[in-house]
């Protein structure tokens, strides 16, 4: 009789057994949700989890805390981070990041998962490089990373931005006046030009496109003629300074202008459910994506799927390009 050839079982053995996770940079709205992932992803593959205090300046000065399923309870609803967040300059030094990686190594960690922006992805990779495999999680309200579509953080801050200006377009139509609305975003303009776009505002301008503001101010004359006495300028804090360009307004045509800076206010509070999503889609993403030996990687989203791509080649691509459907659009729709 011939032997039956049984199938092999597939099964994927997690060699792993410690990993460690942070939260780098500016903080951002879905920053809990997906540690909530994470933390409880890990815990549900058999992994001790480490939460790292404090971004990698925690790592440096060794503050951590073991995570239970209980240490991210009730969190997730919060805006912020609860483990902290820093921008940490000795991470830039050769010094902090051998001290960084011996701690994590001293911790008996095996992988580490990096929330965070630009500059933070940049440490997970240096990290990476010393022998701790790192995944990262991009988490930034600017929208300014390559190869996701959208960062954590994102819609929520849009969430923020548009709810203030709905405010402001009430009591600017009340005494007739421009606001100059300053939002967040030193090398991109995205959130503005989309915030514009959802709220209806007038203008934006943003640091990916020069302006005239002898046009805009002769456009603003034009339509208080006509008849509408009441105008947003959104401005990105890379594109200028609400202020300069309030008093410019009033020196050309002696408009009443007030200004508004949103400053931190867009990156807090509770965030949407589609930030609640992403954070858990990218956090179990990230613990799997470790466990699977795939080291070196940012999760992102393209489409509807969660892709990776290697964290070198998303810092060598530097920061995301604006769609130029987003200007095109909003200028379309200025009536
Ligand atoms: O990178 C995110 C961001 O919110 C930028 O839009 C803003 O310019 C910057 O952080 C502000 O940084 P900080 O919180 O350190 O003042």
């Amino acid at each position: 009789m011939q032997p039956t050839m049984l199938p092999i079982a597939r099964k994927v053995i997690n060699y792993m057994k410690r990993i460690a996770v942070l939260t780098s940079g500016g903080d951002c709205s879905g920053m809990n949700a997906t540690l909530r992932a994470v933390v409880r992803a890990g815990l549900a593959s058999g992994l001790d989890v480490i939460g790292i205090q404090k971004g990698f300046q925690g790592l440096i000065d060794r503050l951590y805390e073991p995570m239970t399923t209980r240490s991210v309870s009730n969190i997730l609803q919060r805006g912020g981070t609860f483990l902290q967040s820093a921008r940490c300059k000795e991470m830039r030094t050769e010094s902090g990041l051998r001290l960084a990686s011996e701690n994590l190594k001293g911790m008996g960690v095996e992988g580490l998962i990096v929330i965070g922006g630009d500059g933070s992805l940049q440490g997970g990779y240096a990290i990476h490089q010393q022998g701790v495999p790192v995944i990262g999680i991009p988490g930034s309200i600017d929208n300014d990373i390559s190869f996701t579509d959208v960062s954590l953080g994102v819609d929520t801050a849009l969430n923020n931005i548009v709810r203030a200006v709905d405010n402001l377009k009430d009591t600017a139509s009340s005494h007739d006046r421009a606001f100059v609305v300053e939002v967040m975003g030193r090398n991109c303009g995205y959130l503005t030009v989309v915030a514009t776009i959802a709220s209806g505002a007038e203008y934006s301008l943003i640091p990916e496109e020069p302006y005239d503001l002898d046009d805009i101010c002769n456009d603003l004359r034009k339509r208080y003629q006509e008849g509408r006495t009441n105008s947003i300028i959104m401005v990105a804090e890379g594109a200028g300074k609400a202020e300069d360009i309030a008093n410019q307004i009033k020196d050309r045509i002696g408009f009443e202008t007030r200004i508004i800076v949103l400053g931190h206010y867009q990156r807090g509070g509770s965030p949407t459910v589609y930030d609640r999503l992403l954070g858990a889609r990218f956090g179990q993403a990230a613990v799997e994506n470790l466990i699977n030996g795939n080291g070196g990687m940012m999760v992102g989203l393209q489409g509807s799927k969660i892709v990776l791509t290697e964290l070198k080649t998303v810092i060598a691509a530097g920061i995301r390009p604006i769609n130029p459907m987003f200007p095109r659009l909003a200028n379309q729709l200025l009536a």
